[in-house]
């Protein structure tokens, strides 16, 4: 490959210091609160209820010459290839047999294979599409040529731009205006050029269903989900869909919103985004039932649907789930994902994601319509980008990557993973140029790529909302109460999640050391790729049907957005650190066993699980490569 340099258009360094945006003239902007309610509603808050196209006729339909247009009118384009080669062609994949035990194999160390940015024409159609997908062909436009992310800066302003919160910047209208305008300049790029916004929603479905293999010389599938690729591929992706947008409008101080939903004032979809049928930042394919003011759920489960419970409760269990997934999972294995590096056997065997990843996962399944094929926009991977909200979205959890490095007194790392840090990817520019980038040039978003985030107040972290145990717990003692539960060495062969199941877990014989986590670990979970998945991880509790995340029993649940097809199964590993809830659940250090039980809220009747053990590891950031 060549490499290649830019011709810079002498404008591009000037910096527009005049547009830079009225908010933090607010006054809003410094309070404490700016929740709707203090400051009153925009007049159109309650979303007109607007008829979208995706009506069960278009659920019936595959995509032809016909309704492929309508459909991929939405999308912006209409690819005649994807039609003449029809759906689930060439590249339709065969499910893949897995061995046994894909985790017991011997463990090497952090071995410098680093997954290398994949060369452009050796996309091919996407291997893991679900049945019936809108597009079928995510390949960017070919190019053999490309820069470092280092020429890139020669002509990108590094003038520090702060990324705010969205439910704040909808008080901006210079703000919304300024990004409306940027996202209706994408949508209208010609579908072939890198920059448009269709071309921006296929690096997602590339990237993510299986359209690039690991390597020239290696043809396994790339996939950046499930493993510790997650963070750091998504802050690429945004960084350079942001870099566009200012370049459209020729604002280099322009900065994405964040969709702050961690936050109880950001706990519902940003107004923005959903009040205005005509504006360019609505999609149509999101769940209509979702739509503001409906308050965000992160405990949602798709066949549970909505629950009946007001905000306050809603608020309580939303900051509960994000404080333990967040402060407990102190390493950068538990939060951010497991090692993925040239040879993994993704995408049929996940090494694992962070808990990161886990509580975002809920949000695609919440945003996605229930009534397409696949819960299309959101609630599917390859579709996830044709959602505006969808770069909102990642925004936060890109932030909370940030915020996450800053706890405990600033003491938690990245990865020193060479594999991690090698790892490369690669994104058209605002001026249409490759660029190759490595995980090692984005660590940090402020110093590295010059954006920061401003106005969030991660109130989650309180003490206060740590969850309380419903002790007392008579189980695990008392075996008359629990005649069904088999100790965890007892399961031979994989057990189906077709009801809530119990587990005897012993702890390790020798004592956990100082520096050392209690980690829960479910192995060998097993499902099809086209299910949404989600169970719960309660331990030490009497009575599943009742337990909440409100309450410190409810130690975590696992999730999986759908990205294949129905005969496609992944098998995936989950782990969460549970020190400091068994001292909440006064669990002491004599007690021999824990019962965990697992509790199907979605697709478990398709869910097999391998093993639930315990392991005492190190709190560090060097990570065993396996
Ligand atoms: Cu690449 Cu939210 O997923």
């Amino acid at each position: 490959m060549a490499s290649l340099t830019p011709t810079l258009p002498p404008s591009v360094n000037i910096v527009n210091l005049s547009s830079t945006s009225s908010i933090s003239s607010l006054p809003i902007w410094k309070k404490k609160s700016h929740a709707a309610s203090k400051h009153g509603k925009p007049n159109h808050y309650y979303a007109s209820r607007v008829s979208c196209k995706a009506t069960d006729d278009d659920m019936k339909k595959p995509i032809s010459p016909q309704n492929g247009h309508e459909q991929e009118a939405h999308l912006g384009m209409f690819d005649r290839r994807n039609i003449l080669l029809g759906l689930g062609g060439i590249y339709g994949a065969a499910a893949t047999t897995l061995g046994n035990n894909p985790f017991a194999r011997a463990a090497e160390d952090c071995n410098d294979k680093p997954i290398l940015a994949p060369e452009f024409s050796s996309c091919h159609l996407p291997n893991d599409l679900p049945s019936k997908p809108r597009v079928t062909n995510c390949c960017p436009p070919n190019s053999k040529d490309f820069i470092h992310f280092s020429d890139h800066l020669k002509y990108t302003s590094k003038k520090v731009r702060a990324r705010r919160p969205a439910h704040i910047l909808a008080y901006d209208k210079e703000y919304v205006s300024k990004f409306e305008r940027a996202i209706a300049e994408m949508k209208k790029l010609p579908p072939e050029d890198p920059r448009s916004f269709v071309q921006q929603a296929k690096i997602h479905c590339a990237y993510c269903n299986g359209g690039y293999p690991q390597s020239p010389t290696n043809d396994k599938t790339l996939q950046v989900h499930f493993s510790w690729l997650f963070p750091p591929f998504h802050r690429w992706y945004l960084y350079f869909f942001e870099r566009i947008l200012a370049e459209l409008i020729d604002d280099p101080t322009f900065a994405i919103p964040f969709w702050n939903w961690d936050d109880p004032d950001g706990m519902h979809m940003p107004i923005m985004y959903a009040d205005n049928i005509d504006s360019p930042l609505y999609d149509c394919f999101r769940n209509r039932a979702h739509v503001p003011p409906k308050f965000l759920d992160l405990n949602y489960s798709r066949s549970a649907g909505d629950i009946l419970a007001d905000d306050i409760t809603l608020t309580n269990n939303n900051l509960k789930i994000l404080h333990t997934r967040i402060v407990d999972n102190n390493t950068p294995e538990l939060f951010l994902g497991k090692c993925y590096h040239l040879g993994s056997e993704a995408s049929r065997l996940h090494s694992g994601a962070g808990s990161l990843e886990i509580i975002h996962n809920t949000l695609h399944a919440w945003v996605g319509d229930p009534f397409m094929p696949n819960n299309e926009d959101m609630g599917n991977f390859y579709s996830s980008g044709f959602d505006t909200l969808f770069y909102a979205h990642h925004a936060n959890v890109d932030r909370l990557w940030s915020v996450w490095k800053e706890l405990d007194g600033g003491t938690r790392t990245d990865f020193t993973c060479k594999d991690w840090l090698n790892t490369e990817f690669i994104f058209y520019d605002q001026k249409k140029i490759p660029v190759k980038v490595t995980v090692a040039e984005c660590l940090s978003d402020e110093k590295d790529l010059f954006y920061k985030y401003e106005g969030a107040e991660n109130t989650w972290k309180d003490p206060n909302n740590r969850p309380t145990g419903r002790l007392p717990f008579k189980g695990a003692n008392a075996t008359t109460t629990l005649p069904s539960a088999p100790a965890a060495e007892d399961i031979t062969s994989s057990v189906v999640l077709d009801s809530a199941k119990k587990f005897l877990v012993k702890r390790p014989t020798a004592k956990r050391g100082d520096n050392q986590n209690e980690i829960l670990v479910i192995e060998g979970i097993e499902f099809p790729t086209d299910k949404f998945v989600k169970f719960d991880i309660l331990i030490n509790d009497d009575d599943a049907d009742n337990c909440t995340p409100a309450s410190a029993e409810f130690a975590d649940f696992f999730t999986n957005v759908p990205h294949g097809k129905s005969d496609q199964t992944i098998k995936t590993k989950h782990t969460t650190n549970i020190t400091e809830l068994l001292k909440i659940l006064e669990v002491s250090d004599d007690d021999k066993t824990i019962l965990v039980t697992l509790v199907p809220r979605d697709a478990g009747e398709k869910v097999k699980v391998g093993g639930v053990k315990i392991e005492y590891a190190k709190v560090t950031a060097e990570i065993e490569c396996l």
